[in-house]
């Protein structure tokens, strides 16, 4: 047809996870109890971090932005899953599905580079403790931070520029709960076999990279910690566990969806809701139940929290 050459799917219809209504209402409480517990537990290390000069060091303020960008994780997908969970005709729109792989992808990318960054931290605190002030000076912070922010805003656009001129005529039906590349790309009515490989390769490239970046400068601070005295070391050991223990759990499943041969397995949509709810959630329980400087800390916030709804409580009582 003449002039019809554009995009004439102004929405996709999300199959979600299942058919069945027990495993739906499972998931629907399951999800919304780790979708608050994380924004709780994020936000509340974010406050702690800020409010707290003990724990204004290099570590602690990169944790703060590690929990900050895991609110953002956690808000680019629950929410709407969440909310189609309890409905019968899901959809998005054409524009809310690329708003939404472009989140994913930024958000993403700020993550990995800002897991390095913290990993380089620890690689200058264990192995060159007497430079430490000097190379990670507040200026150095803000750079890696900002660093963190371009890396993930140049990947995530480079990966839309590819498919945001696609054109979609034909079904659009996605087998899955939220909008990303390999089934977005699917989708299209012309042949992507070719742009399904190139961004494979570069969220492949991306995650696989990191996570061997990520692996190494790991085993080269436990090397070092194991060649120097005891004294200090089993600290060290669990920092690190604590930061492995999350890369893992970060990595894997994006490596799994971004790099297995065949996106068919309903593996992957379960693998993606463990990043999407679960990981964020795990990473400020992880480096916190490790951390006794930062539980006290979060203490001493919660009690003041506390502290001043009783006092607001009294305030009420008194004026009533
Ligand atoms: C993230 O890091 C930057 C640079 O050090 C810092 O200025 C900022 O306060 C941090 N953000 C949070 C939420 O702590």
């Amino acid at each position: 047809m003449e002039g019809v050459n554009h995009s004439v799917v102004s929405e996709f219809v999300f199959l979600g996870l299942t058919n069945s209504w027990e495993i739906q209402l499972s998931l629907f409480v399951f999800s919304s109890i780790f979708y608050l517990a994380s924004m709780m537990g994020n936000s509340l290390i974010m406050l702690t971090v800020v409010s707290d000069p003990h724990l204004h060091s290099p570590m602690y303020i990169l944790l703060a932005n590690l929990s900050f960008i895991d609110l953002g994780v956690s808000s680019v997908i629950s929410p709407k899953m969440i909310y189609d969970l309890l409905r019968k005709h899901r959809v998005i729109s054409f524009r809310g599905c690329v708003t939404q792989i472009f989140f994913i992808h930024f958000i993403g990318g700020v993550e990995m580079v800002l897991l390095i960054v913290m990993a380089f931290d620890r690689y200058v605190a264990i192995c060159k403790p007497l430079h430490y002030l000097t190379i990670m000076s507040p200026k150095m912070c803000i750079l890696f931070s900002v660093t963190s922010w371009a890396v993930g805003f140049i990947h995530s656009l480079f990966q839309l520029a590819f498919v945001v001129n696609l054109p979609f005529c034909g079904p659009n039906v996605l087998d899955s709960f939220y909008c990303d590349f390999p089934r977005f790309i699917k989708l299209a009515c012309i042949d992507t076999h070719k742009l399904k490989l190139l961004v494979s390769v570069n969220s492949g490239f991306m995650s696989v990279g990191s996570f061997f970046i990520l692996i190494i400068s790991y085993i080269v601070i436990i090397f070092t910690v194991q060649k120097h005295s005891a004294s200090g070391s089993s600290k060290a050991l669990s920092t690190l566990s604590a930061h492995v223990t999350v890369v893992v759990l970060t990595f894997g499943p994006v490596m799994f969806i971004y790099t297995w041969p065949s996106s068919f397995t309903h593996l992957d949509k379960f693998l993606s809701i463990f990043d999407a709810i679960v990981t964020p959630f795990l990473n400020p329980v992880i480096y916190t139940f490790r951390n006794q400087e930062m539980k006290m800390a979060m203490m001493r916030v919660f009690n003041q929290i506390m502290g001043y709804r009783q006092i607001i409580k009294l305030f009420h009582s008194v004026h009533s």
